[in-house]
């Protein structure tokens, strides 16, 4: 039976426990909500670890002023459900002040790969993400983490951060899981009405118009961004904030998709921002 624990003193002593036993443990980072992009995350986890930690946090660092940090969704029973029957073993669900007490200064903060896409429209939210994730490795002390490829550029500040401040953590990224008509999995996708939701699929359409464009033979990065905008601009209800072609690992402005790619997307449907991509790697689309 999976344990919910909302201390960081708890979550220490389960893991220690398990280092005694000289266990390998995997930790799933996540705000909560679980949905099947998390599950696959945490699947992978428990067949890769022999313990594994799954946080339950929304980080209120993470989120500008004007953002969704009151309304994100929020439910501990259904996580704890879906955690169980996965396998997972323990949950990390700390109140915001045992994540940073009165008094907290302390950030970890990066150039480089932050500096286009999210972090072009979301400031401080990298911040906030490196801040946490930090956090989490040092409470838990896992010797695997798992992201999902979906928030890529996160994937790619995490990488960069572990090898940069010589964190002793394998991240592994995990594919994009999507719903049968093609939207990637997202918490935010319950935001959206009926008939938004129904728009949202430009997304997933474009994303799939691009690959199959790559696939075709285009390499230049300016007309492959132009015809996906062109593509997402026919749904009325959709507001582009970026279509971009960027190296993999770097996140830097490509001109040509070629080696490890990144062709990355956030778009609006009304109120709703939600993300996208897909990669391209020497192995092809
Ligand atoms: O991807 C998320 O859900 C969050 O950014 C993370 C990694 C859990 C940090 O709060």
């Amino acid at each position: 039976m999976i344990k919910v624990v909302h201390t960081i003193k708890e979550t220490r002593d389960a893991v220690n426990a398990w280092r005694k036993e000289g266990l390998t443990v995997g930790l799933v980072p996540t705000m909560g909500f679980l949905h099947e992009g998390h599950q696959s995350l945490i699947k992978r986890a428990v067949a890769e670890c022999d313990r594994v930690v799954v946080s339950d946090f929304v980080n209120p660092m993470q989120f500008g002023p004007t953002e969704d940090l009151e309304s994100y969704p929020r439910d501990l029973q259904a996580d704890t459900k879906l955690c169980d029957e996965t396998g997972a073993h323990l949950i990390f669900n700390p109140e915001p002040e045992e994540m940073y007490d009165k008094g907290f200064c302390s950030f970890v903060d990066m150039t480089g790969p932050t500096a286009e896409l999210c972090g072009k429209s979301r400031p401080i939210h990298f911040r906030g993400v490196c801040t946490v994730v930090c956090k989490l490795f040092n409470i838990v002390g896992p010797d695997r983490a798992y992201f999902g490829q979906k928030d890529a550029q996160q994937l790619a500040v995490i990488k960069r951060m572990v090898k940069d401040l010589n964190m002793p953590i394998e991240i592994v990224g995990c594919p994009i899981i999507r719903e049968s008509d093609g939207l990637a999995k997202s918490s935010r996708n319950t935001y959206l009405s009926p008939e938004e939701r129904k728009a949202a699929l430009i997304l997933s359409k474009t994303v799939f118009m691009g690959e199959k464009l790559v696939r075709e033979g285009l390499t230049d990065a300016k007309k492959l961004v132009e015809l996906m905008k062109k593509n997402i601009e026919t749904e009325p209800l959709a507001r582009i904030d970026y279509v971009e072609v960027v190296d993999m690992d770097d996140i830097s402005i490509k001109d040509t998709v070629t080696g490890d790619t990144l062709i990355a997307m956030a778009v609006y449907i009304g109120k709703t921002r939600l993300i996208d991509n897909f990669i391209v790697s020497d192995k092809g689309v």
